[in-house]
């Protein structure tokens, strides 16, 4: 679905550049399954030199049960993410007036935070591999495990086993952390929590800690505190409105952004940011392809919408960026134009147009 919501997206943001008089162009790449499977191609290093011209890419959506997992998403959006350091995820958790919320007594006013995710490290380094192995004899107490030797023997014949690993660098973690205070900092909050897993993952988290309060010592007015990635999920649910600004490694924010979606109304409405603050940021909305409804004119291009304004405030262009939140806003206050997954029957295209609709009447009346 990819292609249906970016083209509602490109209608919104084409409308709102005009009216509030600003210059954006696009250009389209055909990247994704259906050109793959057509030449056999997905991006190659002279496509990443092409697209470093540009001042942001707008994606839609990558995964296709016809290609094997995982290959379109290493090779397309993870390739853009690493190729261009694109170390911060961005994910507002915003509830907008209007939409359902699967949180009973839970309103706007109690969900509306930011998870800011690492982008570029942890179990997504690829780093890993498969061969035969077994534990070592001398493996008592897993002694040795805790001296970051795998404790396996890959030589000999043994058990098939796979194995995978996680890494974290001090400046890694020390960029995306500093991004999350300087955001609290720039949108008034008063509180970071930094999630992990340090209980059980001592070596990865031990230094993501460890950074943490160093940079917070650069705060001193914002409050810090730690989750385990396990006990943010229960309190997430339990007591959104406690959270302002979330910090995350890579695959805990992979994970609890997708129950942020589900707060804010579903991943139909759950925009993000690939930021690399010195250069190339892509943006896209949180969900996949969902191939069971592309095609349909079914899906709620809310979230690519809110994608776009994400993009022209990264460029600078704040009016614009705002203009199109509130046509949002007003889209969902007026609650006529819904899709399927916020209980409607309007198209995909139609919500396009309403939020159209909405910017035009601002502008013009
Ligand atoms: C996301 C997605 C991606 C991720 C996949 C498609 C590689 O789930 O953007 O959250 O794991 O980061
Ligand atoms: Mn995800």
């Amino acid at each position: 679905m990819g292609p249906e919501v970016i083209r509602e997206g490109i209608k919104v943001l084409q409308a709102a550049s005009e009216l509030a008089g600003v210059e954006l162009s696009f250009e389209e790449f055909p990247y994704g399954a259906e050109y793959y499977l057509r030449t056999g191609h997905l991006l190659e290093e002279e496509d990443l030199r092409e697209l470093s011209r540009f001042d942001a890419i707008y994606l839609g959506a990558v995964g296709d049960p016809r290609v094997p997992t995982g290959l379109l998403e290493k090779g397309l959006l993870l390739t853009l993410r690493f190729y261009f350091d694109q170390y911060v995820n961005l994910r507002p958790v915003k509830l907008y007036p209007g939409v359902p919320c699967p949180l009973k007594d839970k309103g706007p006013e109690d969900i509306d935070f930011y998870v800011v995710r690492e982008n570029t490290e942890d179990f997504y380094v690829g780093l890993g591999g498969r061969g035969k192995g077994r534990w070592r004899e001398e493996h008592e107490m897993m002694r040795e495990l805790y001296h970051l030797k795998l404790g396996l023997d890959l030589e000999t014949e043994g058990e098939e086993i796979a194995y995978q690993l996680g890494v974290m660098s001090r400046r890694g973690a020390e960029r995306v952390i500093r991004y999350a205070f300087e955001l609290a900092r720039r949108e008034g909050r008063k509180k970071v929590t930094a999630v992990d897993k340090a209980n059980v993952l001592t070596h990865l988290y031990g230094l993501w800690r460890e950074v943490f309060q160093e940079v917070a010592k650069d705060y001193g007015e914002i409050e810090t505190e730690f989750s385990f990635v396990d006990a943010i999920t229960m309190w997430m649910v339990k007591n959104p409105e406690h959270y302002e600004v979330v910090v995350t490694p890579n695959m805990f924010g992979d994970i609890i952004t997708d129950l942020g979606a589900m707060l804010q109304g579903g991943m139909g409405m759950a925009p993000g940011g690939n930021l690399n603050p010195e250069g190339l940021s892509m943006f896209e909305p949180i969900h996949g392809s969902a191939p069971k409804y592309a095609g349909k004119g079914v899906a709620n291009p809310l979230a690519a919408i809110l994608a776009g304004k994400m993009m022209l405030e990264e460029l600078g262009e704040r009016e614009a960026s705002e203009a199109v939140e509130e046509a949002v806003k007003g889209v969902l206050r007026e609650g006529k134009c819904l899709t399927r997954d916020l209980g409607g029957t309007s198209k995909t295209s139609e919500m396009g147009d309403a939020v159209v609709r909405k910017l035009r009447e601002r502008y013009e009346g």
